[in-house]
């Protein structure tokens, strides 16, 4: 592991070159999703740049990393503890960080983004980006709520512009959503496939719609329970209870909603509200938005619809 501001330089000659499959990854923000893609692409055989704004947090993202791994290893290799070790070193040799996103991008064949959910911090960075990498290099965002489209909007390269959307934890998640907007090029989108696929995962194909498919049919159906609730007709433990032993889900949707975080469903559902005021299943909660102006956001901080603490 090695803190580099410079990096593998490699030259493409040709325009076979150009199209061959993602190998260098460039992946912004080293928070919870930008990490745990990080050890996906470096265990796959990918080199990977992890970019964010300070060494500490760079650091405490290494050091996650080579921690996860840590209990991979442990499942994968029980009996071989030394294989175990040497696939740890040879994967951790794959990722190098860095602060300094435009010299990171000069060299690389995907620039992922997995920073904070806001879309004019978004557009800033790509903007800038766009300006410093390779003609042939491919721009995708891991955002959850925000159009690609508002997202690409900010470049130059609207054919070379993809969603790339992971859960998680992005080790477990099999899924990836691979969005395609109205300027996505077919070869940007068989690239993002082909490298969702080289990763281990199982890509299904989204247009540049709310939610994609996965949190298009969750956020809803999770407003609903807490309707469900503040109309009266049912509590957070039997709604949880009668959908986890009901409906075989793994997590009952009060659970969920503390698991994926109150300020960030609320978020969500705020973003596509704006955008489409008439969708009543885009309409706001006043339970939500009380517990989140209560500081309540879930499991991260020890209180949301239940106490953790
Ligand atoms: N957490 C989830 O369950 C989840 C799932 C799918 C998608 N997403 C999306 O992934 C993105 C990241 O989410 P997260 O949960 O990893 O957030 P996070 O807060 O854990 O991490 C974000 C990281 O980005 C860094 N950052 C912010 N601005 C930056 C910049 N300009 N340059 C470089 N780094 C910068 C921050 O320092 C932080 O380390 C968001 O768009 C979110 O919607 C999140």
């Amino acid at each position: 592991m090695a803190f580099a501001t410079h990096h593998i330089i490699r030259t493409l000659t040709s325009s076979s070159a150009r199209n061959a499959a993602i190998k260098h990854v460039t992946i912004i923000g080293g928070g919870q999703m930008g990490a745990g893609i990080a050890q996906v692409a470096a265990s796959t055989g990918h080199t990977v740049v992890l970019v964010d704004t300070s060494e500490d947090i760079l650091k405490k993202a290494a050091k996650g990393i080579e921690g996860s791994l840590k209990r991979v290893v442990k499942k994968k290799f029980a009996d071989k503890p030394e294989a175990g070790q040497e696939f740890i070193q040879k994967v951790m040799k794959n990722v190098s960080v860095s602060t300094d996103a435009t010299s990171t991008v000069q060299n690389t064949d995907l620039v992922l983004e997995a920073i904070v959910e806001n879309l004019k911090i978004k557009q800033g960075l790509f903007s800038a980006l766009d300006k410093a990498a390779p003609q042939h290099t491919i721009f995708a965002s891991n955002t959850s709520s925000l159009p690609i489209t508002d997202i690409a909007s900010s470049t130059a390269r609207l054919d070379r512009f993809g969603g790339l959307h992971f859960f998680n934890p992005v080790p477990m998640m099999k899924l990836v959503e691979v969005i395609k907007t109205q300027s996505t090029s077919p070869e940007t989108f068989d690239s993002l496939m082909a490298f969702s696929k080289a990763l281990g995962k199982n890509p299904v194909t989204c247009h540049d719609t709310p939610g994609f498919i996965v949190n298009r049919l969750l956020v809803p159906y999770m407003m609903e329970a807490i309707r469900l609730q503040e109309r009266g007709h049912g509590s957070k433990e039997d709604i949880d209870m009668a959908m986890k032993l009901g409906a075989g889900y793994p997590m009952g949707p009060f659970e969920l909603l503390d698991y994926v975080g109150l300020d960030t469903a609320k978020f969500i559902i705020d973003g596509w509200y704006e955008m489409e005021p008439d969708n009543p299943l885009f309409a706001p909660s006043l339970m939500l938005n009380k517990l989140v102006a209560e500081g309540k956001f879930g499991k991260k901080n020890g209180e949301g619809f239940y106490k953790y603490k």
